[in-house]
C-alpha cells in the first residue's frame, strides 16, 4: 500500500517516542509520561500500522499484542517438563552421586553443570527455523498454557535466533523471573502512584506471565535464564550441557552468567557453598543450586523417575534469617473466636518476601521467647513456610521494651475473653462478633472452600462493614446493583463477581464441608468424612463416637463435628445454602477401601502434591497416616531428605517406596 509521506513521518516519530519512553520506563526507571499517555501513543501507532499495512518486525507494537485474550490456549508438552528432586545438605548430595555412580556401574569422577536455582516460573520456548513460535508455562508438566503474547514482551528473549542453519524445531526451557532491582523499581512506582505493592518477585513474575493482556505483562521488566533444551529436530548440538549453554548463548538466548562446570561432587559442594555466600549480592532471587550431570549421553543413560530426572538434583539453601524490630503486637480474632497475637515488624526482606507482620501463635509462645514490644528479633522464613520469630536478641539490654498484655475484652466486639483449652483464649461472643463473621465468610469463599473468584479478604471486610452481608448465605443474595455502589467497584467487576458466586454453587461435598468452618476440620478431614460416610445427612446425624471410627479423626475433632451439627442455627444455615442452590454431585462411596486397616507414614519432601493432599488420598482409601514408624507401619513413602524415619523403617524391614512409586500405586487404584 502506498503510505502518504505525512503518515510515514508520523509512524517514524511515534516509534521513536515509544522507544524513548520504553527506555526511560524499563531501563532508567525515570518515566516522563503517565501510563495513559504512553498507551495513547501506542494506540495511535497501532492504528496507523493497521490502516496502512505498515507493520515492520522491529516496531514496538510487535512485542505487545493489541487485544487482551479471552482465555489461555492449552499446550501439550511433547516432552514432559520435569521437576527436580531436592536435598538440603552435604550428605544427601553425596548420596545422590553414589546413586548415580551405582546406576552407571562406574567409579569415575563425573563432571557437573552447576547453576543457580532461580526462583521464578518455568517456561518452554519453541522456535521453528530460528523464529519464536510459541511460549508455554510448565503447568502440570504435561499440559501448560500458551503465554506467547506475554513472552514476546520480554526484551531479552530473541524473537529470532541469531544463528545459521537452525532448521526445524528447537525447544528451549528456562526460568522467567523478575530481578530484585526490577521488583524494587516496580514497587517504588506503585507506592508513588498509590497502587497496590507487589508481594515478592516470584509472584509478580508468575502473575505477569499469566496476564491475558500482554500490555500489562509488558510493564513488568521480566527476564529469563535458559537452563535446558527440549525438542530438537535436526540442529546438531554439543554433547555437554555447558557447551550447549555457550552455543545457545551465542544465538542470543540468555543463559545464567553464574553457572559453572565442576568436577565431582566436591566441586559441586564448593559451588553450592560459594553461591550461598553470594546469594544476597545476586540481582535475582534464588532458593538453591541445581547440579546436573554435564554429559548428555550419560544423562540419557540415567533416565528419569516419574517426574524427576535421575541426573539432576536441587540443592536447597537453608531457611533465611534476618533481624528486625517488633514495632507493636496486635490481637486478631479468628474464625472460631481464637485471639491470636500478631507482631507488627519493621519490614524486612527474608526468604524472598517482605515480612511486615507475623503470628506469634499464643501467649505461651510470647513468654517462651521472652518477647516485648520494641525488641530486636530474628525472623526466619523458608520456602513457602509462614515467617517465624525464632529468637529475641539481647533481651535484657533493651530498657525501652514494653510488656505484651492480653487484652481484657475482644478487640473486635468488646465481649469478654475466655480461656479455651490450655494455651488459647477466645472471644466469648460467637458469631455475633463481627471479626468472627468476617473470618468465617473469608474462609467460606476461599480457594479450598467454595472458591468464589474475586471475593477476596478486602472485599469481604468491605461487604460486612457496609452491612451488605453478615453471614455466608447472604453472599448468594448479592446483586450487581448493590455491588456497584461499593467504592472501587465497576460494572464489569460486579457482574463478574455475581457470575463467580453463581458458579461456586456447583461444588463438591468435601469443599462444602470444609467451607462450613467446623473447628479443626481441614480439607483432609473433610475428605476423610466424605469417603467414610458418602453423604452429608449421615455426617450430620452421626455421634462423636461414630466420627472416631473415621480414619485419623480423634476424640477432640469428633466432638467438634458433633457439636457443630447439633447446633440448630448451623443446620438452618445448611438448609438455607442448599435452598440458594448450592449443590454437589453424589459421592460414589468406595465399596472396598484398598488400604483399610493399614498404617502409612509420609516422610521427606513430596514434590507432586502437598503432604496433606497425599494424606487425604491415603485416608480416602481407608489407611491411617501416622507420624512415626513402628512395627505396625505397613508402608513408608520416603521423599528426598527423609532421615531417621527411613532408617527406622529399614531396620524394621518395612516396605519403603519413593514418591514416583507412590503416585503409580495411587494410579493403579483408580
Ligand atoms: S532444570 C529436568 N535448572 O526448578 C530438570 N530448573 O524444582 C528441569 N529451576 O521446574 C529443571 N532454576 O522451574 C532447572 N537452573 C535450573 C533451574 C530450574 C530454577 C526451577 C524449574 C523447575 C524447578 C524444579
Amino acid at each position: 500500500m502506498n503510505i502518504p509521506a505525512k503518515v510515514k513521518q508520523e509512524i517514524a516519530e511515534l516509534r521513536r517516542h515509544l522507544e524513548y519512553h520504553n527506555r526511560l520506563y524499563y531501563t532508567l526507571d525515570t518515566p516522563e509520561i503517565p501510563d495513559a499517555d504512553y498507551d495513547a501513543l501506542f494506540d495511535r501507532l497501532l492504528e496507523l500500522e493497521t490502516k496502512y499495512d505498515a507493520v515492520t518486525p522491529d516496531s514496538p507494537t510487535q512485542r505487545v499484542g493489541d487485544k487482551p485474550l479471552d482465555q489461555f490456549e492449552q499446550v501439550t508438552h511433547e516432552l514432559a517438563m520435569l521437576s527436580l528432586d531436592k536435598v538440603f545438605g552435604e550428605q544427601d548430595l553425596r548420596d545422590f552421586e553414589t546413586r548415580v555412580l551405582k546406576r552407571l556401574d562406574s567409579e569415575d569422577r563425573l563432571e557437573y553443570s552447576c547453576e543457580p536455582k532461580v526462583d521464578g516460573v518455568a517456561v518452554s520456548l519453541l522456535y521453528h527455523d530460528g523464529v519464536l513460535q510459541r511460549a508455554a508455562t510448565r503447568g502440570d508438566g504435561i499440559t501448560g498454557e500458551d503465554i506467547t503474547h506475554n513472552v514476546r514482551t520480554i526484551n531479552t528473549i530473541p524473537l529470532k535466533l541469531d544463528g545459521k542453519k537452525l532448521n526445524g524445531r528447537l525447544e528451549i526451557r528456562g526460568e522467567i523471573f523478575l530481578g530484585k532491582d526490577g521488583f524494587e523499581r516496580l514497587n517504588r512506582r506503585a507506592e508513588k502512584e498509590g497502587s497496590k505493592v507487589f508481594v515478592n518477585p516470584r509472584n509478580t513474575a508468575a502473575g505477569a506471565v499469566r496476564q491475558l493482556d500482554s500490555r500489562k505483562a509488558a510493564r513488568i521488566p521480566l527476564q529469563m535464564y535458559c537452563y535446558s533444551v527440549g525438542i530438537v529436530d535436526s540442529i546438531p548440538l554439543p554433547n555437554k550441557l555447558s557447551e550447549v549453554f555457550d552455543l545457545i548463548g551465542s544465538w542470543g538466548l540468555p543463559t545464567n552468567p553464574d553457572r559453572s562446570t565442576e568436577q565431582g561432587i566436591d566441586g559441586c559442594l564448593k559451588y553450592c557453598l560459594g553461591l550461598q555466600e553470594k546469594r544476597d549480592a545476586l540481582d535475582y532471587e534464588i532458593d538453591g543450586a541445581v547440579i546436573k550431570v554435564n554429559d548428555l549421553t550419560t544423562q540419557q543413560e540415567l533416565g528419569q523417575n516419574a517426574r524427576t530426572p535421575r541426573w539432576a538434583m536441587a540443592y536447597k539453601f537453608p531457611a533465611e534469617e534476618k533481624s528486625t524490630t517488633v514495632l507493636d503486637v496486635e490481637f486478631q480474632v479468628g474464625r472460631t473466636g481464637t485471639i491470636t497475637p500478631v507482631a507488627r515488624l519493621d519490614p524486612v526482606f527474608v526468604g524472598g518476601v517482605t515480612v511486615s507482620n507475623t503470628t506469634l501463635h499464643n501467649m505461651d509462645e510470647i513468654e517462651r521467647l521472652g518477647l516485648r514490644i520494641g525488641d530486636t528479633v530474628i525472623v526466619r522464613r523458608a520456602g513457602d513456610v509462614i515467617p517465624k520469630v525464632v529468637k529475641v536478641l539481647r533481651p535484657k539490654k533493651n530498657k525501652k521494651a514494653k510488656a505484651i498484655k492480653l487484652p481484657k475484652a475482644c478487640p473486635a466486639c468488646g465481649s469478654p475473653i475466655e480461656k479455651d483449652g490450655d494455651v488459647l483464649y477466645k472471644c466469648s461472643a460467637g458469631i455475633i462478633c463481627p471479626a468472627q463473621r468476617k473470618e468465617s465468610i473469608k474462609h467460606f469463599a476461599s480457594r479450598t472452600a467454595l472458591d468464589i473468584e474475586g471475593l477476596g479478604d478486602k472485599l469481604v471486610e468491605q461487604l460486612v462493614d457496609e452491612e451488605l452481608i453478615s453471614n455466608v448465605d447472604d453472599i448468594f443474595a448479592l446483586t450487581s446493583e448493590q455491588l456497584i455502589e461499593l467504592e472501587r467497584m465497576g460494572q464489569k467487576s460486579a457482574d463478574n463477581l455475581v457470575a463467580a458466586i453463581e458458579k461456586s454453587k456447583q461444588t463438591t461435598l468435601p469443599r462444602f464441608l470444609f467451607a462450613l468452618g467446623i473447628r479443626e476440620v481441614g480439607d483432609a478431614t473433610a475428605q476423610a468424612l466424605v469417603a467414610y460416610y458418602g453423604d452429608l445427612v449421615p455426617i450430620m446425624d452421626a455421634t462423636a463416637e461414630d466420627h472416631e471410627q473415621v480414619p485419623d479423626i480423634g476424640p477432640i475433632v469428633a466432638r467438634h463435628i458433633e457439636t457443630f451439627f447439633s447446633n440448630k442455627e448451623n443446620r438452618a444455615l445448611i438448609d438455607k445454602l442448599i435452598s440458594h442452590g448450592v449443590n454437589w454431585p453424589k459421592v460414589e462411596k468406595a465399596d472396598t477401601q484398598a488400604l483399610q486397616g493399614q498404617t502409612w507414614v509420609l516422610t521427606g519432601t513430596l514434590e507432586a502434591m502437598p503432604r496433606n493432599e497425599a494424606k487425604a488420598l491415603l485416608v480416602a482409601q481407608g489407611a491411617k497416616v501416622a507420624g512415626s514408624v513402628s512395627k505396625n507401619t505397613d508402608c513408608v513413602v520416603a521423599g528426598p531428605g527423609a532421615g531417621s524415619k527411613r532408617t527406622k523403617a529399614e531396620e524394621l524391614g518395612i516396605k519403603i517406596i519413593d514418591e514416583a512409586e507412590f503416585l503409580s500405586f495411587l494410579d493403579s487404584l483408580k
